[in-house]
């Protein structure tokens, strides 16, 4: 009798049959779960990605608030078409220190994982206000109440302090130094240097042209680091993982 043959036993028998199934999900599942106690971080470390600046965070809080995720995502699928129209696809570092994590689900505008440095903030400023303005057929919603929203960094440190709680590496020193870099960002005549060096690579400027500083600011400040982190110009993908 062939060893296929034996097969029979177990096919006629529902009780070994159930045992034997059971028998071979469960060394499936050993084998797919068991690595992931052992391995140390399941994401490949990146250089640049970095925690988000007090204003950058204040920013992706109003993008939330305001629901953009439900028009825009934030990652491009490793797709010929994607990656030509958006840039290098998403890792999954750049979204790590994301909470809640900004993927989306639907595409009713473009994909803004890589808008970061592709508009001057000016173009944001009238964007937001009235996108009709640059893109006549937009169906996207006007935004022009955040122009006169001021804002002052009152809950910065807590804000800091709970994304630290669930794991984003801020520091004692980026937590003190939190309500001054959250003014330093959005102030060109500001003393920014500390900010920088804590913040490598965050833009300064005063986003929205005014002298308030409003939840435009802030916005734009966001929208203006997204994607921008890694180096893809130096960026070799750690094939071993
Ligand atoms: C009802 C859907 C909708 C919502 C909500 C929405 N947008 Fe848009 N957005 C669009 C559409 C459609 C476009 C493409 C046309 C245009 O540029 O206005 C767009 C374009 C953009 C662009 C330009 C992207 C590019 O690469 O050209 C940015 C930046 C942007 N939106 C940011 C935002 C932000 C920030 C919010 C939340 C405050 C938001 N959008 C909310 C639909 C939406």
């Amino acid at each position: 009798m062939a060893f296929i043959d034996k097969h029979a036993i177990l096919e006629k028998s529902p009780t070994l049959l159930l045992v034997a199934s059971l028998l071979v999900v469960t060394v499936g599942g050993i084998v797919e779960i068991a690595p992931l106690f052992w391995l140390e971080n399941t994401i490949e470390e990146v250089e640049g990605v970095r925690p988000y600046s007090p204003l950058e965070l204040t920013g992706r809080d109003i993008y939330v608030r305001e629901g953009c995720y439900v028009c825009h995502s934030q990652m491009i699928r490793p797709m010929r078409d994607e990656v030509e129209r958006y840039g290098h696809y998403s890792l999954a570092a750049e979204s790590m220190y994301d909470h809640p994590f900004q993927w989306g689900s639907k595409r009713t505008g473009p994909d803004v994982a890589r808008v970061g440095g592709r508009y001057s903030d000016a173009w944001h400023v009238d964007h937001l206000r009235d996108p009709q303005s640059v893109v006549p057929e937009s169906i996207m919603p006007k935004y022009a109440f955040l122009m006169d929203a001021q804002i002052e960094p009152t809950h910065i440190e807590p804000l800091l302090k709970t994304h630290r709680f669930v794991g984003v590496p801020y520091s004692d020193e980026q937590i003190d130094a939190a309500r001054a870099d959250f003014r330093a960002q959005a102030d060109p005549d500001s003393d920014y240097d500390g900010m920088l060096e804590r913040y490598p690579g965050a833009a300064v400027a005063n986003f929205d042209g005014q002298p308030e500083l409003t939840e435009m600011d802030a916005l734009i400040a966001y929208l203006q680091i997204l994607g921008t982190m890694v180096d893809f110009s130096t960026f070799t993908p750690d094939a071993s993982r």
